[in-house]
């Protein structure tokens, strides 16, 4: 079987010195797919993202892209090879303006960045309007706006999202999920954690649920949708 595109295969790992906070854990994802991550806090699932993107040690496993094993490159090494990754906290900079905010993301390209920019534009007009805004004074949907437009300025092949909605409404939510969906239809793969499991299962084509570091449930959304067990534990019954 051909490995699939993103792989992060059966790390283990945790920070510094400290103990392993991921066993043996396996997320993947393929191209122009939706993976979704959920379980409860502490499962260890914000790790299992920065392991994939090379913010942690993986001590056992390997991450592999393309079929390449890059468990030894940098996050920098990573975002040249086509991976964006938007942290749970602090993936912007409040101080400086919406089209700053953007530039930054850019500053690794060489080329002319218009025309991904007018992308971005596009996918999220309101952006456009308060281009020239701190991002400070943006909502709180809006600055996750800026936050994944900016991941989209490497022109990603990868864009990976920890709790994208996280603290907006559910109309946001629902918004922001239609975008996700789309950047999906260009083909750019997305791996993302969701706090809102239920919304975030419907649109992805793999699920997996975390536990204490490791997949206590892996298939599709669908499947993990159905499943009585992960409905009881994970989604709020019935
Ligand atoms: N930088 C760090 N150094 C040491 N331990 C950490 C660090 N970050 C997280 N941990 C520990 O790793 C475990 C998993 O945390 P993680 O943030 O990955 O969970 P999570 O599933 O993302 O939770 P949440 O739903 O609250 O975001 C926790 O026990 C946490 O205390
Ligand atoms: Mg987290």
């Amino acid at each position: 079987m051909s490995d699939p595109f993103l792989i992060g295969d059966t790390m283990s790992g945790g920070y510094g010195a400290g103990p392993n906070i991921l066993h043996g854990c396996t997320i993947a994802v393929e191209k122009g797919e939706i993976a979704v991550i959920v379980g409860p806090n502490g499962a260890g699932k914000s790790t299992a993202m920065k392991a994939v993107f090379g913010m942690m040690d993986v001590r056992e496993g390997e991450v592999r892209l393309g079929g390449e094993d890059i468990t030894a490159l940098s996050p920098q090494a990573r975002v040249a090879k086509g991976m964006a990754f938007v942290p749970q906290t602090h993936n912007i900079f409040t101080s400086m303006t919406v089209e700053e905010n953007l530039e930054m993301g850019a500053f690794l390209r060489e080329d002319d960045i218009s025309g991904t920019m007018g992308q971005v534009y596009d996918l999220f007009p309101i952006l456009k309007d308060k281009r020239r805004q701190a991002a400070g004074e943006l909502s709180g949907g809006q600055r996750q706006q800026v936050a994944v437009g900016r991941a989209l300025m490497t022109q990603p092949t990868v864009l990976m999202l920890d709790e994208p909605t996280a603290g907006v409404s559910p109309i946001v939510m629902d918004e922001l999920f239609d975008r996700i969906i789309e950047v999906a239809r260009t083909g750019i793969s997305i791996l993302m954690v969701e706090q809102n499991a239920r919304q975030a299962l419907e649109i992805a084509d793999k699920g997996y649920v975390l536990v204490q570091g490791r997949n206590a449930h892996t298939g599709s959304g669908k499947q993990l949708l159905d499943n009585p067990d992960v409905r009881r534990t994970f989604l709020g019954g019935t």
